[in-house]
């Protein structure tokens, strides 16, 4: 199994949006489920998004999309924007799930079973690492993680980084993907 945590700092927490965009910036977290869950005619079974959403009105909620179970999706940003919308008024959609959760207790019940990587231009670089078979990457948003939250995630995990290039979150996803599946 290979798990991603994406710390979104705004990402909206009702379904009262127009675009995914302007909720604060869930465009991001479409592109990240599109990077990690999706292969070209398949969606990746041994794979798990998890996003931690901070934004009003009603912070912190934990989106999970869980790809032994995901089904009824496409890779465009319209059937994303309904598949967000619907599950963050309440409803469901296979294989997404939502809770009351933030991401200290997440990280920690993962940190139990899983390896933690904390994703980050000056961390060590990934060529030095031997990636567990159980991993865990945590990455920020546009913004990058809080110091706080990421001070937090260090007490569980390492400090990574792809290189000296800061790529967009599902770029880093992507990147990760790739590594392990040549592994
Ligand atoms: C768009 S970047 C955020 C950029 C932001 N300016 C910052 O300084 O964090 C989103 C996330 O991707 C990850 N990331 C981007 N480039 C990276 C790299 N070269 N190595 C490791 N992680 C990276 C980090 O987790 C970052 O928080």
């Amino acid at each position: 199994m290979r798990e991603f945590i994406l710390y979104s700092r705004l990402g909206r927490t009702d379904s009262n949006f127009r675009n995914l965009h302007d909720a604060g910036r869930l465009d991001i977290v479409y592109e990240c489920a599109v990077a990690s869950l999706f292969l070209s005619h398949a969606i990746r079974k041994n794979t798990i998004l998890h996003t931690i959403l901070n934004g009003p009105p009603n912070p912190p909620l934990h989106l999970k999309i869980e790809g032994t179970t995901l089904h009824d999706v496409r890779t465009d940003q319209e059937t994303w924007q309904k598949i967000l919308k619907k599950v963050l008024a309440g409803k469901t959609h296979p294989g997404i799930s939502l809770s009351k959760t933030s991401f200290e207790p997440l990280l920690k019940a993962k940190a139990d079973v899983s390896q933690i990587y904390v994703l980050e231009e000056g961390g060590k670089d990934i060529s030095k690492i031997k990636i567990g078979d159980k991993p865990v990457f945590v990455l920020g948003d546009h913004v990058g993680l809080p110091k706080k939250v990421e001070r937090f995630a260090l007490r569980y995990g390492e400090k990574i980084s792809l290189g000296k290039q800061p790529y967009l979150a599902a770029s880093c996803i992507t990147i990760l993907n790739y590594l392990l599946d040549r592994k």
